[in-house]
């Protein structure tokens, strides 16, 4: 088994992250020892401090925000599914210094749906996704590993929508129009900001949203955004973007130290506290 494991989260300003709470009580809950901290890296130290990291023994960090990008050209190698999306959210020390890049979001975004389908099966589902920033990426991934069919996106600026629909099999819908194009889906998916603590509300007026759609939200402060608690009250099936964050550490945990982690009620519950 491995000891003494060292992990972190690289970021600027790194703020209030819920990323080693969640690792450390995986730590705990699997008797590993090892830790995960937060790392403030200026701009200017990018490339020297994860160099340094990778000198110091490091088996991997996660990377948020703003350099999921920048990481990649400081990488050896980076996944498939990490170049598609075009962003590395964790990076694995291998044993030579090497980096290699990976994105979770991908498989959190997925995995986090499926639970909360209860396994329903999802192939074929149509979805209409918002926003067509990095996470808009690795949800739209996500939808296409569970055999999602026909996928509408809309943003506000039409030409970052265009440019998903470039690498990925996507259909680009006016943002004017992204009401009555969730006249027909089955899941409905905010991946803009909009909705969250200290941002514009999304408005989304959901009457031509079918009752049995789904309608997941990555934002996760607030816990309910203003749009999961309209769908609620109509009747839609709800899926909080919590879920999401939990479940893209798993595979992250599983690269550094050799346990795939479950996301379980105990950890639910710190994380609630943590964000009440
Ligand atoms: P992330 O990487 O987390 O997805 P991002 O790249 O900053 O973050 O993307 C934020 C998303 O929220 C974008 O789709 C953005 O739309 P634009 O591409 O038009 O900027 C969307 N967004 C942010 N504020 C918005 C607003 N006031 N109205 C509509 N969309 C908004």
């Amino acid at each position: 088994m491995k000891e003494n494991i060292k992990a972190g989260l690289i970021g600027h300003p790194i703020g209030h992250s819920l990323s080693p709470l969640i690792h450390n009580h995986w730590m705990e809950r699997y008797g590993l020892s090892g830790l995960y901290q937060s790392v403030d890296i200026a701009p200017e130290n990018l490339g020297s401090a994860v160099a340094q990291m990778a000198e110091d023994g490091y088996a991997g960090f996660n990377i948020t925000l703003p350099y999921k990008r920048e990481i990649i050209t400081l990488c050896d190698s980076v996944d498939e599914t990490a170049q598609q999306i075009g962003a590395v959210n964790t990076v694995v020390v291998n044993e030579d210094g090497a980096l290699h890049g990976l994105n979770t979001d991908s498989f959190g975004f997925a995995e986090n749906l499926l639970q909360a389908s209860e396994d329903t099966d999802l192939k074929g589902a149509t979805a209409l996704v918002l926003g067509a920033g990095g996470a808009a990426r690795g949800v739209i991934h996500g939808l296409l590993s569970i055999g999602a069919g026909d996928i509408k996106i809309a943003n506000r600026t039409r030409e970052k929508a265009e440019e998903i629909a470039r690498v990925f099999p996507v259909q680009v819908v006016p943002w004017e129009e992204r009401e009555s194009a969730a006249r027909d889906v089955s899941l409905l998916v905010n991946t803009t900001s909009l909705g969250m603590e200290g941002q514009g509300p999304l408005e989304f007026d959901m009457r031509h949203l079918p009752k049995s759609a789904a309608v997941c939200d990555i934002v996760y402060r607030p816990l309910e955004t203003e749009l999961l608690r309209e769908a609620k009250e109509r009747g839609n099936s709800v899926v909080t973007g919590i879920g999401m964050l939990l479940h893209q550490a798993r595979p992250a945990f599983w690269e550094w130290f050799g346990v795939m982690p479950e996301v379980d009620d105990d950890l639910q519950q710190k994380i609630l506290e943590a964000l009440s």
